[in-house]
């Protein structure tokens, strides 16, 4: 008697756990229609899109439309260049040429020591070359707080140029590692 007792409870047991886990596994399937990494760009974007007072004062955030915008010199549109090319002091592979955006040039005339959200600088990496442009590295200050972690950033860089293979994120340790040693992440000394 005592044996079917418990042969009844794993059987309810059992019939209750898969109604559950299978329900719960539908309604996730049903969650994840939209990709969560491109809602929380979407966003951010739409964030970003007031303070971009023009058109081309803030690099795209997302990485194709980034890349292009890039190839296509766009930066070159507002953005503050360094005086010269120069060689990277830091693991960007050669000679490079840093450009700042209008929020983070009018930040710095300003005296601040952290930017405002759209902050963005993007950096042209020459390689060995001293006329040709290799690839990119981008950062865009998406967040009122950097953070400790640099999660308050979007970080891009290709040596290629290309969207494949690139180091490419919110918040990532790589670059913020080393960054967060900076003036609010900045780590170039050109003051415009
Ligand atoms: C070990 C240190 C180090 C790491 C890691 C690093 N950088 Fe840098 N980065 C520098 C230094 C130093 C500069 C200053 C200019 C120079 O000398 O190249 C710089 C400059 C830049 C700039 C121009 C703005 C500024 O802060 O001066 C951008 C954009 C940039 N890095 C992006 C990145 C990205 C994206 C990554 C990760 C894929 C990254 N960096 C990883 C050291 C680092």
């Amino acid at each position: 008697m005592r044996k079917y007792k418990i042969f009844a409870i794993i059987c309810s047991l059992t019939l209750f756990l898969t109604i559950t886990f299978t329900n719960n596994s539908t309604n996730i399937a049903q969650a994840k229609i939209e990709d969560p990494e491109l809602t929380e760009l979407r966003a951010i974007e739409q964030k970003l899109a007031p303070k971009a007072a023009r058109q081309n004062m803030i690099p795209p955030i997302k990485k194709k439309k980034m890349v292009a915008w890039l190839k296509a010199g766009l930066y070159k549109e507002l953005f503050t260049a360094e005086p010269t090319i120069h060689g990277s002091t830091g693991p960007h592979g050669g000679n490079v040429r840093t450009f700042y955006n209008p929020i983070l040039t009018e930040n710095l005339r300003a005296g601040k020591k952290t930017w405002d959200v759209g902050a963005a600088m993007v950096k042209e990496l020459y390689l060995s070359s001293t006329n040709q442009v290799s690839g990119y590295a981008v950062m865009i200050k998406v967040d009122e707080e950097s953070g400790a972690d640099g999660s308050g950033w979007i970080y891009f860089e290709s040596f290629s140029g290309s969207a494949d293979n690139a180091f490419y994120g919110k918040g990532v340790q790589l670059c913020a590692n080393c960054h967060r040693g900076g003036v609010d992440f900045l780590l170039a000394t050109f003051r415009p």
